[in-house]
């Protein structure tokens, strides 16, 4: 039987769209998307509009390209303030990257509208599912979807995808809404986590255990081979800034976000310089960071935190050591610059997965080996486990490895680099899609509507004691 797949995220790539920094979750979807033929993608235009919000969400945009139907509706100035920024930018996002500090209180008001929100993108898709099709939900913003298409009689299979990591029971309990959010999981047929720890800590959120024993990982990827074509056109001529003429360049290349830890990669750079006069001579940092969510505070606020630690770097030596630059490029551009550097350094604070990690994995071989710094809160360290791992709040060790990486054999490059490469060639994003698409065709539809909770639209303080769920789900 081959059923419809219904793809539903915050973001859709839209093919009129530059194709510029839409993160992790598109790069990793499209391409598989495209070669299964037969799907849609449903979610926000990323246009707002100043038609009333019933309008504009019984009016779908509707356009297919190379076999995929988009189908996109605009949102009003208000609803993209509440839903978007606010409630998904300042409320969840710090909270599931366990940076509960980052955490903006008085966004919490803004539930309100992102469960509108929810609501209003169920009753724009319900019409258009057919009862075969498999419904795949993505991330945060989109939490409630399953309730909202289940109270409006929609029975099919639908499963959920959190491409952000999961944090502790503890800081989960710090969110006004937790005990609605968790139990709004129980619409879901399939949920999928991307690494064994976020599995873990999810079974521990949850309030029913028939809804944790559905929590299982899948672990994202890349399509390596599709990526490797963005060094072959170019040859590294599409690298669209000047390349420091260094012995080792290291590269960080990412979205503007707190969660990547960049001022504290610039200091342990600082500190590695400082502590293997060597690398003064020999060792040059590049930083893209693409700007992101820009109208939200706590993103201008990290965009002066890593102007400022980068202007201390650059002055603490005779020959500045950084070049840093705030654009947003396409993967022409990020392939051949991955490939050129030497080392990549990949800092996340907590992360889903750091798609980028896998990336540099990819373009680089035995016959041109690459060294990868990570910390280890990137979903990615649990995979690629020949990268030098370091704990991710010690800017020491992670100084440390960055010398490491200078310092390293020839052999011993080429060694990790073959191992991390035969990672990423072995498991690929298609293998990840199809994987979780398989299973949710074939696990036990759960009991619905019934045990779904949907209400009321605003949440109660989180005050249960959680009784830990069964681990039975599969982990991969
Ligand atoms: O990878 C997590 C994620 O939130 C994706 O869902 C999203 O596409 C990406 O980060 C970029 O974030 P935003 O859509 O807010 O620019």
């Amino acid at each position: 039987m081959h059923n419809r797949l219904i793809v539903v995220s915050n973001r859709v790539p839209l093919p009129s769209a530059d194709g510029v920094s839409l993160g992790g979750l598109v790069s990793a979807l499209l391409p598989s998307l495209e070669a299964m033929g037969s799907t849609m993608w449903f979610g926000w235009s990323g246009q707002t509009a100043s038609a009333p919000a019933s309008v504009l969400w019984s009016t779908p945009h509707r356009v297919s390209a190379r076999g995929v139907e988009y189908v996109t509706v605009d949102l009003t100035e208000r609803e993209v303030h509440g839903y978007y920024e606010e409630y998904g930018n300042r409320v969840l996002w710090p909270l599931l990257h366990g940076l509960v500090q980052h955490m903006a209180p008085e966004a919490a008001a803004s539930y309100e509208v992102y469960r509108a929100v929810n609501q209003r993108f169920a009753r724009a898709l319900r019409p258009l599912l057919r009862p075969d099709d498999l419904v795949w939900v993505h991330d945060y913003h989109l939490i409630p979807l399953g309730a909202e298409l289940r109270q409006l009689g929609w029975h099919g299979r639908t499963g959920y995808f959190q491409h952000t990591p999961i944090p502790s029971v503890e800081a989960w309990s710090q969110l006004p809404q937790g005990v609605v959010l968790a139990d709004l999981f129980s619409a879901y047929d399939l949920i999928g986590v991307q690494t064994d720890r976020d599995r873990v800590n999810l079974g521990d959120i949850l309030i029913s255990e028939d809804t944790a024993a559905r929590v299982a990982a899948y672990p994202i990827s890349i399509d390596a081979e599709h990526f490797r074509e963005f060094t072959k056109a170019s040859a590294g001529s599409a690298v669209p800034v000047e390349w420091p003429d260094a012995e080792m360049v290291y590269f960080g290349v990412e979205r503007l976000d707190y969660t990547k830890g960049i001022p504290q990669r610039l200091e342990a750079f600082e500190r590695a310089l400082i502590s293997a006069p060597e690398m003064q001579e020999g060792a040059r940092f590049v930083q893209w960071a693409a700007p992101s969510r820009t109208g939200v505070p706590e993103y201008q606020a990290e965009r002066e935190a890593i102007e400022a630690a980068a202007e201390r770097l650059n002055a603490r030596f005779d020959d500045p050591p950084l070049e840093i630059d705030f654009e947003a490029y396409p993967a022409e551009a990020v392939a051949p610059a991955l490939e050129q550097a030497d080392v990549c350094v990949v800092s996340s604070v907590a992360d889903g997965m750091n798609l980028v990690a896998k990336e540099f994995a990819a373009v680089h071989s035995a016959d041109h080996p690459g060294v990868l710094v990570m910390s280890d809160m990137c979903g990615a360290a649990e995979e690629l486990t020949d990268a030098l791992i370091y704990p991710a709040d010690d800017v020491d060790a992670m100084s440390a490895a960055m010398r490491e990486a200078y310092f390293m054999p020839l052999a011993e490059r080429r060694r990790r680099a073959a191992s991390l490469r035969e990672v990423v060639d072995r498991h690929t994003s298609r293998d990840w899609l199809h994987e979780f698409v398989s299973d949710l065709r074939e696990v036990l539809p759960r009991t619905r509507v019934a045990a779904t909770y949907v209400g009321p639209h605003h949440g109660t303080p989180d005050r249960r004691g959680v009784t830990p769920a069964p681990r039975t789900a599969r982990a991969r």
